[in-house]
């Protein structure tokens, strides 16, 4: 009896000749498994694509949910986003999958996973080293970054193996999709100089072809988790799919980024992410209102180790465990409103409240009503500029290279 062998299946050219060639190469009975974290596809055709190309098992698993509420949401109540701007959608996807391979694995009493990611991309760190931390006895490969094919000889090997060549293998993108975003590379995108053509996108409309008028959308959110649209609640999945729906419609969520790669190249990503960017930004809008100045400055200082925590594959780490055990309680009053405008590519927050709210007209107000004593502000700045004052009198007077140097005088040229 062969080997099992689980194959993280998409249902793409470079699985499907996947199949074929770990029997081929290894021996292995493939057990495909594709893993639906939203990345709407006909899943039936694909389940029925891999017993086709030679899976002796074809399984379709719905992780929506999971994906929601253990990857998306911690990722949202951290604001993470990678290098200031990528929302993660891909780099979140791939522990959930990693769990469901191995779990399936052991399940299936296979002796390895395989999964269809080049030896150039960030993918094969997450899918590695998530594997190895929860079951380093299953044997890893990964047939693209070890066969060394072309496209057309991969194409040419399909053709070989009646594997069927789908149309859209003429499309110049590589496109990774799921509930948080799509990421768009290769092709025209190479060049980091040219405007990404429209075609590129599929989610997001573009500005120019955006509604005329604007809408407005209000997000309520419970403990830094997002219930409910204009009112109606919704389960994270529906939620995500309807702003995705509408934010792209008004061409709001494109970005164009220069991405700092783990192994160490600099490529250029393009992402669509609508549902990601209005709900990033209406959480930060809401904490801004109910966290403290304190607790703001150190979460931003979280969210960058955690962003790249999430992007460099190390979801499985303690690390992670505490970190998310102070996002996790940073949120208890992160409970609101935050109403959006979304218009033409833009998507701005327009208004929010909350009933933990720390914004107190009454000491914010220059109209009637102001309760803030003025008068207290004389003794505060004597005290809090006293350090300045002293060191300005002893040191820095008379100091030309320092913070006065701009208004020193110029020493006069010689004759
Ligand atoms: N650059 C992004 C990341 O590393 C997106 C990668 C897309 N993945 C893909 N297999 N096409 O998370």
């Amino acid at each position: 009896m062969s080997d099992k062998i689980v194959l993280a299946y998409s249902g793409g050219l470079d699985t499907s000749v996947a199949v074929k060639w770990l029997k081929e190469k290894y021996g292995y009975d493939v057990i495909a498994v594709t893993i639906d974290v939203g990345n709407e596809k006909d899943f039936t055709a694909v389940r029925e694509k891999a017993l086709k190309v030679g899976a002796i098992k074809s399984l379709v698993i719905d992780a929506k949910e999971l994906f929601v509420k253990y990857f998306i949401w911690p990722a949202l109540q951290a604001d993470a986003v990678y290098e200031g701007v990528y929302p993660l959608a891909t780099a979140l996807s791939r522990p959930l999958m990693v769990k469901l391979l191995v779990d399936t694995a052991l399940a299936e009493g296979a002796s390895a996973i395989a999964h269809g990611c080049t030896g150039k991309g960030n993918d094969q760190v997450r899918f590695d080293v998530g594997i190895n931390a929860l079951a380093p006895e299953l044997k890893i490969i990964a047939p693209a970054r070890e066969w060394g094919m072309t496209r057309e000889e991969t194409i040419k090997y399909a053709k070989k193996h009646n594997i069927p060549v789908p149309v859209t293998v003429s499309s110049p993108y590589s496109i990774d999709e799921c509930l948080w975003g799509r990421a768009i590379e290769c092709g025209a995108l190479e060049d980091p100089w040219a405007e990404p053509p429209e075609e590129a996108y599929g989610w997001t409309k573009s500005a120019d072809k955006a509604p005329a008028k604007p809408q407005y959308i209000e997000i309520t959110f419970k403990e830094g988790i997002p219930v409910a649209i204009d009112g109606q609640e919704l389960d994270g999945v529906a939620l995500i799919q309807q702003l995705n729906e509408t934010a792209g419609k008004h061409g709001v969520g494109r970005i164009d980024h220069i991405e700092n790669r783990l192994v160490g190249i600099k490529s250029r990503e393009i992402y669509e992410a609508p549902a990601a960017t209005v709900l990033l930004q209406a959480h930060q809008a809401l904490e801004a209102m109910t966290l403290a100045k304190d607790q703001l400055r150190f979460k931003q200082k979280l969210t960058i180790e955690y962003s790249d925590l999430i992007y460099n594959g190390l979801w499985f780490s303690q690390h992670n465990r505490d970190l998310s055990a102070y996002i996790q309680s940073s949120q208890r009053f992160v409970t609101g409103t935050v109403r959006l405008k979304l218009f033409k590519g833009q998507s701005t927050v327009v208004g929010r409240k909350s009933p933990k709210s720390l914004y107190n007209l009454s000491l914010a107000t220059y109209d009637k009503g102001d309760q803030f004593d003025q008068s207290a502000a004389v003794g505060f700045i004597h005290l809090w500029g006293l350090p300045v004052k002293t060191q300005a009198q002893v040191q820095l007077l008379g100091d030309t290279q320092g913070p006065l140097s701009i208004i020193a005088p110029k020493e006069e040229e010689p004759y």
